[in-house]
C-alpha cells in the first residue's frame, strides 16, 4: 500500500520533469533560489554547481520531501559539465556583488569573464536550454552569452534571459506602499535594463496614473531605478540583493518553466535580444514577453507611453548601447 501512493504522488508527466542547474548556487543569491527551486513540483533534477559547497547545499536540500533529486557539483570531476548535461533551464547568479558606492558594470571586469566561461560550457553541455542571467552588470553579461553561443553556432534568440524581474517586484512592492493596495495583485511593466536610467516602470500604464501626484510618481521611478541601491547601503559591504533576488529568480524560472510546459498566457518582463530598437543599434531590451514551449513566444511592445516615459526610454537607450557593446567588445577580444 505504501509504494502505490508513493508511486501515485510521486509520478510526473513529462510536462512535469524538467532539470534545473544553478551556476554559482552556494552564494548568496544561490542558495535560497536553489531552495526555492526545491519546492517548485516541475523540477525533477537539481544541479547545483559551485566553486565551494555546492554538494553541502545539495546534502541540505535533498532532504526536503519534494520530488526533484539534487545532486552538488564543484570544480572537480567534471563537475560544471555533468551540471550541465541535459540541463532544460540553466539559472546563472555566479559571480560577485555589489559594495557601496560601485556601479553594477563596477563588477564588469571580474564578471564577464565568469559569466563567459559559464556560457561556454553551457554552450557545449545544454545547447537546448534555456538560459537565465542573473549576474551583474546584467545590461552587459547577456551579450556576453549571446556571442559565445553565437561562436559555437548554438544561439537562439528565444532561449537567452536576462533576468529583471527583481524590477517588476519592487515596482510593484513600491506602489503598493503609496496606494495602499495589496502588493501581489499589482503588476507594473518595467522595461529597458537593469541598471539606474535604464530601469523604465511605465507608471502611466497603471491603474494609478491619475491618482498618484507628480511629485510622488517621480520619487517612486527614482526609488524602482535605484532599489539595488538601498539594499547594497543597507548590507553595508555585505553584498545586495539575494533573497528578494532568490524569490525573483525563482519566479522568472517558474515562468520560463511554465512555458516549456505549454501553459498558456505566461508573461514576464524580461532582457533579450529583441527586435524592438534593433534598427536604432540598440540590439538587447526588456520587455515583457510571453513565454511557451520554445521559451519567447512573443515579444510585446511597450505600449502607449506618457512624454515623460519616452524621455526616459531615450536616455535608457543611451546607457544601453554603451553597455551592450561593452559586452560584445569584451567577447572579440577574449575570443
Ligand atoms: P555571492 O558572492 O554571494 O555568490 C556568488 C557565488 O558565485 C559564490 O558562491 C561564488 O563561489 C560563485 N562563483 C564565482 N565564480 C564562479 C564560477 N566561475 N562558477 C561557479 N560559481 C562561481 O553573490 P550574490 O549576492 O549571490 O550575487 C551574485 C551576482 O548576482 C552578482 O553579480 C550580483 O550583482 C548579481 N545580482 C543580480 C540581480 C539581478 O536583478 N539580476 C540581483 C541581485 C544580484
Ligand atoms: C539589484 O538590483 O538588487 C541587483 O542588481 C544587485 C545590485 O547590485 O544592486
Amino acid at each position: 500500500m505504501f509504494s502505490r501512493i508513493a508511486a501515485r504522488n510521486f509520478s510526473s508527466s513529462a510536462a512535469n520533469a524538467y532539470k534545473v542547474s544553478i551556476l554559482g548556487a552556494a552564494g548568496g543569491i544561490g542558495q535560497p533560489l536553489s531552495l526555492l527551486l526545491k519546492l517548485n513540483g516541475k523540477v525533477t533534477d537539481l544541479s547545483l554547481y559551485d566553486l565551494k559547497l555546492a554538494k553541502g547545499v545539495a546534502a541540505d536540500l535533498s532532504h526536503i520531501p519534494t520530488k526533484s533529486v539534487v545532486h552538488g557539483f564543484t570544480l572537480a570531476d567534471d563537475g560544471l559539465s555533468r551540471a550541465l548535461q541535459n540541463a532544460d533551464v540553466v539559472l546563472i547568479p555566479a559571480g560577485v556583488p555589489r559594495k557601496p558606492g560601485m556601479t553594477r558594470d563596477d563588477l564588469f571586469n571580474t564578471n564577464a569573464s565568469i559569466v563567459k566561461g559559464l556560457a561556454e560550457a553551457c554552450a557545449e553541455n545544454c545547447p537546448s536550454a534555456a538560459i537565465c542571467v542573473i549576474s551583474n552588470p546584467v545590461n552587459s553579461t547577456v551579450p556576453i552569452v549571446r556571442e559565445v553561443l553565437k561562436r559555437k553556432g548554438v544561439f537562439n534568440p528565444q532561449k537567452l534571459f536576462g533576468v529583471t524581474t527583481l524590477d517588476t517586484l519592487r515596482a510593484n512592492r513600491f506602489i503598493s506602499e503609496i496606494v495602499g493596495s495589496d502588493p501581489a495583485r499589482e503588476d507594473v511593466s518595467v522595461v529597458g535594463g537593469h541598471s539606474g536610467v535604464t530601469i523604465v516602470p511605465l507608471i502611466s500604464q497603471t491603474q494609478y496614473s491619475d491618482t498618484i501626484p507628480k511629485e510622488k510618481a517621480d520619487a517612486l521611478i527614482q526609488r524602482i531605478q535605484h532599489g539595488g541601491d538601498e539594499v547594497v547601503k543597507a548590507k553595508d559591504g555585505a553584498g545586495s540583493a539575494t533573497l528578494s533576488m532568490a524569490q525573483a529568480g525563482a519566479r522568472f524560472a517558474g515562468s520560463v518553466l511554465s512555458g516549456l510546459a505549454g501553459e498558456q498566457d505566461v508573461l514576464e518582463a524580461t532582457y533579450i535580444d529583441s527586435p524592438l530598437f534593433k534598427d536604432e543599434g540598440i540590439e538587447f531590451f526588456a520587455s515583457r514577453v510571453t513565454l511557451g514551449p520554445q521559451g519567447v513566444k512573443e515579444i510585446h511592445g511597450l505600449g502607449l507611453l506618457s512624454v515623460a516615459e519616452e524621455d526616459m526610454i531615450a536616455t535608457a537607450k543611451e546607457t544601453l548601447r554603451k553597455n551592450i557593446k561593452k559586452g560584445i567588445d569584451f567577447v572579440k577580444a577574449n575570443a
